[in-house]
């Protein structure tokens, strides 16, 4: 394994149903590291859920917690597994602490699929509560792609893919220290 990407945090982003919590949970168990993930953070800290905070506090509100969710993530000493939430990205404060600190894989996917994936379990997330999700998903890709491609120090095409495969996929990248 590459002692430049082994040391470093592995970051998975990437829009919402792309797989980020559970193939970053596995991987994390695979790399025998802590795994963390943006969203239950700001759920913790906030006391209530993801939805929840939308619909009380505000997106607005939701981001400032994101944002120390991420700050403190990226200033683990010990190398985690970060999954980000889907919007993470877009923020360039988040992207430069996740750059600087972290190994940045970038999980895509068709956007029907990311919408399949992304709603199967109704009401979790706020974004996709109202509206069709392909289009909503869509409109979002457009707005977040270029910031995704701009972090990633690697884009993996999951179309189709389970679980363990995705896993394996980042594992072999890492572990070669695929920078492109
Ligand atoms: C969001 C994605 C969600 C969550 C929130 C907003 C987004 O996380 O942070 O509902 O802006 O794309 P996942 O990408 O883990 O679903």
């Amino acid at each position: 394994m590459s002692k430049e990407s082994f040391e470093r945090h592995l970051v998975l982003v990437g829009l919402m149903g792309a797989g980020k919590s559970s193939a970053g949970a596995l991987c994390a168990k695979r790399l025998e590291r802590k795994f963390v993930d943006t969203d239950h953070m700001v759920e913790e800290a906030a006391g209530i859920s993801v939805a929840r905070i939308f619909a009380t506090l505000g997106e607005n509100e939701f981001r400032e917690l994101e944002r120390r969710a991420v700050s403190a993530a990226s200033a683990s000493e010990v190398p985690l597994v970060i999954s980000c939430g889907g919007g993470v990205a877009i923020d360039p404060v988040n992207q430069e602490a996740l750059r600087e600190s972290g190994y940045v894989v970038w999980l895509d996917a068709p956007i029907r699929e990311l919408a399949e994936r992304a709603t199967r379990k109704s009401g979790a997330r706020p974004l996709l509560a109202e509206g069709d999700p392909v289009a909503t998903l869509q409109a979002l890709a457009e707005v977040r792609y270029g910031a995704y491609e701009a972090m990633a120090d690697l884009r993996i095409d999951t179309a189709g893919l389970g679980v363990s495969a995705v896993a394996d996929l980042i594992i072999k990248a890492i572990s070669k220290g695929v920078t492109g």
